[in-house]
């Protein structure tokens, strides 16, 4: 793999310009849903329920990877750090996951996120304990749908006036993530083992929005579009190791460090890189694995970790993100981007591809 190194100093001064955006990342969410609780108290304090769990999801934490680079993108572009249009793009990104993450925990029936129990949940229970008529888990669900609705529609509102470009690339980005979340449980739900549809899908739901589509965004605002080639290039590399790391701490990481469920896609039978080179490979993995008319249970999940060890698929999978993470980083070297951002995006793809939570 080809190394760059960026000065300290240079390095230092990145980081704090991209600090200043991220700061104001955080001012722009906190400030609209303010506005929005204010709108709310008197007219239909019930909906206070809903922008509070946003706001709690906010505020629990989370890497802030889509800000971080669309800041990057933006910054290495020539844009400002004071400008106060990429605080609002970067605003809107977070609150677009947001939207993602309380929808992909109905999708796959999580019960904590970010150390949190998830909203649909949290709703279900307060239906639950005040004696609320009909279904709580339906109810937990509904207001789930409607708080990702609600999260959604305020990242667009905060995009208002920005130029087509921007918008167009911001649409291209939602489009993809659900277009990916629904491959995702379809893919699932046939179980059909096939390694390159697997990597598809990883790209598809979450590297296209969580780097490849962010730094672009970034670069445009900042009046880059020449620079959407190589982001493309290297999103789609790290993008895809992004998941793959997803993956593999989903089935052998530690829930108390990621603050979600471990093995939860085990039981959701998700068919991750991991799974189709496992069922393709292993008749022990498909002896285990395809009898179950549902998921892979709690007492059969040890044994498939097991058999992903062994059979070297968790070997071949941190191998590809290797590969993965070289051919990002190589691209940035035919990238037009000065030295110190490239060694800057390079410290970047190795802590998105090598993180533990
Ligand atoms: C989780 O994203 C969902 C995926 C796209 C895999 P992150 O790992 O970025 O979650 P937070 O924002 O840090 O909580
Ligand atoms: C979620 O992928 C992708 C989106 C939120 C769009 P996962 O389902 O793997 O994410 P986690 O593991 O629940 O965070
Ligand atoms: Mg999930
Ligand atoms: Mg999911
Ligand atoms: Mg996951």
């Amino acid at each position: 793999m080809t190394t760059t190194t960026c000065s300290a100093p240079a390095a230092r001064a990145l980081k704090e310009a991209r600090a200043t955006i991220l700061d104001g990342v955080e001012r722009a969410v906190a400030a609209l849903l303010a506005e929005e609780r204010a709108r709310w108290a008197d007219d239909a304090p019930q909906a206070l329920v809903l922008l509070d769990a946003i706001g709690d999801l906010v505020a629990a934490g989370g890497k802030r990877l889509r800000p971080a680079f669309c800041a990057s993108g933006f910054l290495l572009a020539g844009g400002s750090p004071d400008d106060p249009a990429a605080a609002r793009l970067g605003a809107a990104l977070e609150l677009l996951h947001v939207s993602a993450l309380i929808h992909d925990d109905v999708l796959d029936e999580s019960d904590r996120r970010r150390g949190l129990p998830t909203l649909h949940v949290a709703r279900a229970a307060e239906h639950r304990r005040a004696g609320w008529r009909g279904s709580s888990e339906r109810y937990g669900e509904n207001a789930a749908i409607l708080a990702g609705d609600l999260a959604l529609t305020y990242a667009d509102q905060l995009l208002a006036g920005f130029s087509r470009p921007v918008l167009d690339e911001w649409s291209r980005l939602k489009s993809e993530m659900l277009v990916g979340q629904f491959l995702d449980v379809s893919v699932a739900a046939a179980y059909d083992p096939d390694p390159e549809t697997s990597r598809r899908i990883a790209v598809c739901k979450s590297g296209h929005y969580s780097i490849h589509r962010p730094l672009t965004i970034g670069a445009l605002l900042a009046g880059r579009p020449d620079l959407a080639a190589s982001f493309e290039a290297y999103g789609r590399a790290l993008g895809e190791a992004f998941q793959l790391r997803d993956d593999l701490i989903d089935a052998f990481g530690d829930g108390e460090i990621t603050g979600k469920p471990a093995g939860l896609d085990f039981a959701q039978h998700k068919m991750t890189l991991l799974l189709a080179l496992a069922v393709r490979r292993d008749a022990r993995v498909r002896a285990l694995v395809l009898p179950a008319d549902g998921g892979i249970h709690a007492a059969d999940a040890d044994e498939l970790r097991r058999l992903l060890t062994d059979s070297g698929v968790r070997a071949e999978v941190e191998e590809r993100i290797d590969h993965l993470v070289t051919t990002a980083v190589d691209v940035l070297h035919q990238a037009p981007i000065d030295e110190d951002w490239r060694g800057e995006l390079t410290e970047m793809a190795h802590r998105v591809a090598y993180r533990d939570h």
